[in-house]
């Protein structure tokens, strides 16, 4: 049996270690901005899918907020568990499936949208979260600007990071953005590839018309700049 792609990458301790130095204010600082915006009480309970390890859940939490995190990764939900308390929980989760609880919101953070093959399969996703929503609930979609990317897509690059020399490479093919990642670790080579579907914001208007999904704002970085096709690092959603 194959194992797609994001199972088995995002499940290794390499995936935590080539993005260790990513920004984690800037991902506070988006999560206070948002709560704010979205006028959310400390009352509400936020599902955050898929979160990783759980730093905007533990974050959101420190807010005030009950959180619930899912995440396919066995061993990320293993790590997010010692931060549990009575308002914030994680578990194993698979975002293709429906949500078994309703929420105030559900926050698709920092390109987890776009791994699958099928269109079907995006709109399952979004359904799902949909789905998830109480009555004038908020989904928040923080997505790359694949615009801005292409333009300025750095093609190769070495990283050393923890003693390991990360060869990465990019392409834009059929549709998808590729990340070829190859490195030797742990007496052994290892070759993983991320895909990241070339969705642009037509493409997501298609995709919202489909599931029944409002757009109310669309922001172009975590300060809540509006998106600005040519120059926006993020495309990001406030839906309805
Ligand atoms: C780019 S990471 C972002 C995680 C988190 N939002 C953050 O900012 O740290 C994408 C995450 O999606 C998870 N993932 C991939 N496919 C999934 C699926 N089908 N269902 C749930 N989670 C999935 C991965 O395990 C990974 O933790």
């Amino acid at each position: 049996m194959t194992v797609d792609w994001f199972t088995s990458w995002f499940n290794t301790p390499y995936y935590h270690i080539l993005y260790k130095h990513r920004n984690d204010n800037d991902a506070q600082l988006f999560m206070k901005n948002i709560t704010q915006f979205l006028q959310l009480p400390t009352t509400a309970h936020i599902a955050d899918l898929p979160c990783g390890k759980g730093r905007h859940s533990v974050f959101l939490n420190s807010l005030g907020y009950k959180v619930t995190g899912g995440d396919l990764s066995k061993n990320s939900i293993k790590h997010a568990k010692q931060f549990e308390n009575e308002n914030l929980k994680f578990e194993v989760w698979d975002m293709r499936n429906p949500l078994e609880n309703k929420y105030e919101a559900v926050f698709n953070l920092f390109t987890s949208f776009g791994y699958f093959e099928a269109d079907s399969e995006d709109i399952t996703v979004l359904k799902s979260m949909k789905n998830g929503l109480k009555e004038d609930g908020y989904l928040v979609l923080d997505f790359l600007n694949v615009a801005k990317l292409k333009e300025s897509i750095v093609k190769k690059e070495t990283k050393n990071i923890e003693n390991i020399e990360f060869h990465i490479q990019r392409e834009i093919k059929n549709g998808f953005i590729l990340k070829h990642i190859s490195f030797f670790a742990d007496g052994k080579q290892h070759n993983f590839t991320e895909q990241v579907k070339f969705l642009e914001l037509e493409k997501f208007q298609q995709y919202f018309e489909e599931v029944g999904l409002e757009i109310q704002q669309i922001f172009g970085n975590y300060k809540l700049e509006p998106f600005e096709a040519k120059t926006s690092d993020r495309l990001i959603f406030v839906l309805k």
